[in-house]
């Protein structure tokens, strides 16, 4: 595609995006919660953290493949779920599962995506994870759960970080709240991105695929909107866990911690995986970066349960850091989401692929042949 030939990382994928994609929905994807502190403390606390350069280490032979929850990966990564990414591109989610399996690294499909979790099994070949919001409506959690275990999803990342939700100022100021009241700058603006316009236009659908046709009475993009927002449970405790785990068979994975006491408890839970994540800084602001609170739950827990992480991830170069915390991979979001609105399917592959290449340079550079072989000796003291 001709415009991503000049493209050379996350950050020229972030401008192409917001210049293809309609203010309100490119709004959404880089905001954080109130004062965005958290969302700047998650770059800021990567960026200070320095790799050791090491010299004169034969590292011609070099692969950057591992496995997370069992299941081989070509890098560690994996797409982390994202609500409405097919609203940055039309059919967004089955793009982004392609480019990922085409990668060969999983997709998480959110809850509140806009396609529906049959839309998307019906256009890929190979499983993808599904990510589940507890909702009041304990039955339509359960058809959720049934529908990703017909839909033959191999892992269900089980968030905890949004039993109610945080704010984020500008989609207030741009009419995305609950229920949505899009202002007529925001509608001439949506005009004014022919090609947004067309790929949504051309897209299954424009409501929360997953949620359309299962709610009664809840047919239009509004009150499913008002739906959802009624819907996020502050009674979500870890007795729920226990019954998601009662009634999910396959991997378990638990998203949202960042807290050593919470990692205890989670490990105890008998899931698979946690992610360590502040939800990229999009609920409690205040909280510590997520790259900040990695490295104690990785040592406490690491040997118990996988340790993922999320949040603020922009480069191979901060896969490697958080690897040599402790992580297992990192689960990106919107780097891949800029890239999706950049340039659709294709965007999501470059992003992909930037990140491959840095941190194999990377790699190489810190004199390593095997992603097994980072570790804490990998950063500059
Ligand atoms: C636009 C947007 C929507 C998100 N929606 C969800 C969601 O539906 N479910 C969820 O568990 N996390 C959601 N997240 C959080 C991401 O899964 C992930 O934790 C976060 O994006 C990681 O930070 P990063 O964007 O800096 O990589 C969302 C993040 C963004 C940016």
């Amino acid at each position: 595609m001709r415009e991503l030939k000049n493209v050379t990382c996350i950050e020229d994928l972030r401008k192409l995006a917001r210049r293809k994609v309609p203010r309100a929905f490119f709004d959404y994807a880089e905001a954080g919660s109130y004062s965005e502190e958290t969302l700047r403390a998650n770059r800021r606390d990567f960026e200070a953290i320095k790799l050791r350069q090491r010299v004169l280490v034969d590292v011609s032979a070099r692969d950057t493949a591992t496995t997370i929850l069992g299941g081989k990966v070509s890098l560690p990564i994996a797409l982390g779920p994202v609500a409405m990414t097919g609203l940055e591109y039309g059919d967004g989610e089955i793009l982004a599962c392609r480019a990922a399996h085409s990668a060969g690294v999983p997709f998480t499909m959110s809850t509140l995506s806009i396609c529906s979790i049959e839309d998307v099994a019906a256009a890929v070949k190979k499983p993808f994870w599904f990510q589940l919001y507890v909702m009041k409506d304990r039955g339509f959690v359960r058809s959720l759960v049934e529908r990703a275990i017909a839909a033959k999803c191999s892992a269900l990342v089980l968030t905890v970080d949004l039993q109610v939700l945080g704010q984020r100022h500008i989609d207030i100021k741009n009419g995305l709240s609950v229920p949505p009241s899009l202002k007529i700058k925001n509608l001439i603006n949506m005009a004014s991105k022919p090609r947004w316009v067309a790929s949504v236009l051309l897209g299954k659908r424009w409501t929360f695929g997953n949620l359309h046709g299962y709610v009664k009475g809840m047919e239009d993009v509004r009150s499913l909107a008002q739906w959802v927002g009624s819907q996020f449970d502050p009674t979500l405790n870890w007795k729920d866990v226990e019954w998601i785990k009662s009634i999910w068979p396959g991997k378990l994975v638990i998203k949202g911690i960042l807290d050593l006491e919470d990692a205890k408890l989670a490990a105890k839970t008998g899931a698979d995986a946690l992610v360590v994540s502040n939800h990229g800084g999009r609920q409690l602001d205040g909280a510590p970066s997520s790259i900040s609170a990695l490295a104690k739950i990785a040592d406490v827990v690491g040997s118990e349960i996988e340790v993922m992480f999320d949040g603020g991830v922009r480069s191979g170069q901060d896969v490697l850091r958080a690897l040599a915390l402790g992580a297992r991979g990192c689960l990106i979001g919107r780097a891949y989401i800029f890239g999706l609105g950049a340039a659709g399917e294709a965007g999501v592959k470059k992003a992909i692929e930037i990140i491959r290449k840095e941190l194999d340079v990377s790699m190489a550079l810190t004199g390593l042949k095997s992603v097994q072989e980072i570790g804490r000796h990998t950063l500059a003291q």
